[in-house]
């Protein structure tokens, strides 16, 4: 009989009833030293006091209006946003997939509004994830993500990671409208894109008068130890994709754009009941105010420095369990010997959570005001989970 809840995820075993900062609680009253914080969402990990007090006072205010009215806290996040970037302007989401919708219909009504409608193709990157809707499924194209899902959206062509040639020769397409990447992949198996890359992706998306697009949905909000990953490469996008951190555990994405890119979007494009609505907002201009602080982010930085140096001792010392480490700042990737459910399962055992990804890794994506002391805590606990494996593997 089919569960309840339509089967399309693995669950663990675990619920959880109560989280701190970075801990959790389950409901046997085990703690958990969450280094997954939802998958990268909460940037400031549970209930953050700053972010239950801006939720609790716009609660009390208003809870919905829609966007046929202003909504004072989207304006505010808006333009904390836009002051803190290359964008001029943004739309509200509630989740990185529908940013990438977005982000697609802008590519290509901004073709269409300059009289070049045959500027459809997207390029798009192997081992990329842009989310499960039709467009984002048909963007990465492999068969685990549309097998019996077509007829697929067209439109986007794949090019293999580096493949420099492949690329030159997509791009001299004239149908190409953008070129979309992660600055680091995430789902991918944290795989950061070389700056000189990123930087070859501008001068390209230049060249051939393209639109370039950042998806930052799992890689922005401060999780690479600046604002969004790609200043990092000193490149700005055309369009970019935000989501998860920005919301800090409440369902808010965007996008953002330049004038240039945006100003096709006018008043009937685009729409959302909910996308930008006052609680959503209220506690992402919350999150903006304190992760956009250069002060937080150099923390976030040498906390990530302090994480990484010690994963490289883990690897070390346990090389029948780990390859490498790999990432940037608290997007941190151990790659794996093994296989990575064994390590996310010991590390359950051991009070600790981490999310696996592709290429045989495990992510490491704790909140970003994780302490010292708590980044000490986790390595000694993942040290512990790969010791189980080790012994059992041998
Ligand atoms: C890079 C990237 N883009 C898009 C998405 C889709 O976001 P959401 O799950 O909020 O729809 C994800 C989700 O993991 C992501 O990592």
């Amino acid at each position: 009989m089919i569960p309840t809840i339509l089967p399309t995820y693995n669950r663990a075993p675990l619920a959880f009833t109560r989280g701190t900062g970075v801990w959790l609680e389950s409901e046997d009253g085990r703690r958990f030293l969450d280094m997954g914080a939802g998958i990268a969402v909460n940037a400031l990990g549970h209930a953050n006091p700053d972010l239950v007090a801006a939720l609790t006072e716009q609660a009390q205010a208003v809870w919905h209006v829609s966007n046929l009215y202003t909504i004072p806290a989207q304006q505010r996040l808006a333009d904390a946003l836009v002051d803190a970037t290359f964008a001029d302007t943004c739309f509200f989401t509630n989740s990185g997939t529908e940013a990438m919708e977005l982000a697609v219909k802008m590519a290509r009504r901004h073709w269409f509004e300059k009289g070049q409608p045959e500027r459809t193709r997207i390029l798009t990157f192997e081992g990329a994830f842009h989310g499960r809707s039709s467009a984002a499924i048909a963007a990465v194209g492999t068969e685990k993500m549309t097998k019996g899902f077509g007829p697929l959206l067209p439109g986007f062509t794949q090019l293999a990671w580096g493949d420099h040639d492949a690329l030159r020769e997509a791009a001299a397409e004239p149908d190409v409208a953008a070129i979309l990447i992660e600055p680091v992949q995430g789902e991918g198996g944290i795989r950061p894109v070389p700056d000189q890359c990123l930087k070859g992706l501008r001068d390209l998306c230049d060249e051939i008068g393209a639109l370039l697009i950042f998806d930052e949905v799992q890689c922005g909000m401060g999780r690479t130890g600046r604002l969004f990953a790609h200043e990092w490469a000193g490149v700005a996008p055309d369009i970019m994709m935000v989501a998860k951190g920005i919301g800090g555990g409440f369902p808010l994405g965007a996008v953002l754009a330049t004038e240039a890119a945006g100003a096709c979007m006018v008043a009937g494009t685009h729409g959302s009941t909910y996308g930008g609505n006052p609680l959503a907002c209220a506690v992402g201009a919350k999150v903006m105010e304190i992760v956009a602080d250069e002060e937080f982010l150099a923390g976030v930085r040498s906390r990530a420095g302090r994480l990484r140096q010690g994963l490289e001792g883990l690897v070390a010392s346990h090389p029948q369990v780990f390859e490498g480490v790999r990432g940037e700042g608290l997007m941190l990737g151990l790659k794996c010997r093994v296989a990575p459910a064994d390590l996310v399962q010991a590390g359950h055992d051991e009070g600790l959570l981490a999310v696996p990804a592709a290429d045989n890794v495990v992510r490491l994506l704790p909140p970003l005001n994780i302490t010292l002391e708590e980044i000490g805590e986790a390595l000694a606990r993942l040290d512990r989970a790969a010791a189980r494996i080790g012994t059992n593997a041998g």
